[in-house]
């Protein structure tokens, strides 16, 4: 009796003492905003948010120009790509993400992940680059005027693509990539369906299955079709028209960027020892889709056919890969819209629709490569 008691009151304390700790670590969780905007010497424009929120958060703002070390690279950005990613650092969502983000409000400040541009200054010990090279890669903080970029992390920029193009590829491509070859181990000969053709990663990933030799079969809305069609893909299915989950077709690989069929249908759609590759879902509120991806490991314990989560990683070797696909005109970056830096709310908001036809870029126009009095709308 004493015994139960004592366990009673233990276990409030921990429950009462984890809301303390809770409440003392969000009230807090701050970010060094005014110090971000008060920079002095060489400056520069970048795409700054105090605040978690809608595109509205998103402001044009004066900080200090990043200053390259030894072994780093100084980017003149001409060309910055949105991904989904980029919207959920802005909004804080999944909320279980600000546990590393900041709790309260975002610790990183910065937007942007991939860009182009041309190389302004190198360090000292930097052998692979030099001023005026075209290049393009993955930075945090990339909507802004310039980054600084470990020297092994640039990739020389093919001739035959555009800024806009080469600025689109390093989290779509290496997700496709990383997707279809390393999770779904994906053969020659084999079928290969695509949920999500249309988007940002998807236009990589029909391109990518194609050189890696599969029949690709790629879903998406009708006024996508022809454009699915033209990137390679051997069928297109029309899901205002048909549920791939319903027909006949076995696929030895889906690479599902859309996650909108319950993982029982999808499992039907796959071959006997079938891969389903999760790679994007409905997200938001606290955790989504972190649940869906436990259900998908949990099955994938008691089925033949692997149904898993994956997460690209940055890898030069990869990287080298897709510019030379691209540079042999393999892989072409499909691009939707382009935005001047002055309208990222704009792009980012569009990229939250869910509606973009490939890649959504930002572009960095002469006048804002002065940074003179550009506000942001
Ligand atoms: N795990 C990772 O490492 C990783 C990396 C990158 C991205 N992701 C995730 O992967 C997902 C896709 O990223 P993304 O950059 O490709 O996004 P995106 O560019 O925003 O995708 C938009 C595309 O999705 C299509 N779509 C919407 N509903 C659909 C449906 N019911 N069936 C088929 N297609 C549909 C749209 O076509 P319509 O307009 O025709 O409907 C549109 O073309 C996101 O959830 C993202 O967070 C994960």
């Amino acid at each position: 009796m004493k015994i139960k008691r004592v366990l009673k009151w233990s276990a409030l304390a921990i429950v009462l003492a984890l809301f303390a700790w809770f409440q003392v670590s969000y009230w807090t969780s701050t970010n060094d905003y005014e110090q971000l905007t008060a920079a002095q010497g060489e400056t520069m424009q970048a795409v700054v948010y105090r605040d978690y929120g809608s595109p509205d958060v998103l402001k044009l703002e004066t900080i200090a120009k990043p200053v390259p070390t030894d072994a780093q690279v100084l980017v003149k950005v001409r060309a910055a790509s949105v991904n989904p990613l980029d919207w959920h650092f802005m909004r804080g969502e999944p909320r279980i993400m600000r546990i590393e983000s900041g709790l309260r409000k975002p610790k990183g400040m910065r937007m942007g992940v991939d860009f182009s541009g041309l190389v302004e200054a190198v360090g000292k010990n930097v052998t692979q680059f030099k001023p005026g090279d075209e290049v393009f890669g993955g930075r945090t903080g990339s909507f802004a005027e310039y980054v600084v970029i470990a020297e092994q992390f640039l990739i020389p920029k093919p001739q035959n693509i555009s800024f806009e193009q080469a600025g689109a590829v390093q989290i779509a491509g290496l997700t496709a990539l990383q997707g279809l070859r390393d999770s779904g181990k994906l053969q020659p000969g084999q079928k290969v369906l695509i949920n999500g053709a249309s988007g940002g990663v998807g236009t990589f990933a029909v391109q990518i299955a194609k050189t890696l030799g599969a029949e690709v079969t790629g879903v998406c809305s009708t006024r996508n079709v022809d454009m699915v069609r033209s990137l390679g893909a051997d069928h297109v299915i029309d899901y205002t028209k048909e549920d791939f989950t319903k027909g006949s077709a076995r696929y030895d690989v889906v690479l599902d960027l859309v996650g909108n069929h319950g993982l029982l249908a999808v499992r039907r759609a796959l071959t006997a020892e079938g891969k389903y590759v999760m790679i994007g879902g409905p997200a938001g509120g606290w955790i989504a889709p972190m649940d869906t991806v436990l259900r998908a490991s949990l099955l994938s314990m008691v089925v033949k056919q692997e149904m898993g989560f994956m997460m690209s990683k940055l890898n030069r070797d990869d990287l080298m890969l897709l510019r030379d696909l691209m540079a042999g005109g393999k892989v072409t970056p499909v691009i939707d819209k382009t935005y001047p830096l002055s309208q990222t709310r704009d792009a980012v908001a569009y990229q939250e629709t869910g509606r973009a036809r490939g890649k959504v870029v930002i572009t960095m126009t002469p006048e804002e490569k002065t940074g003179a009095g550009i506000a942001l709308r």
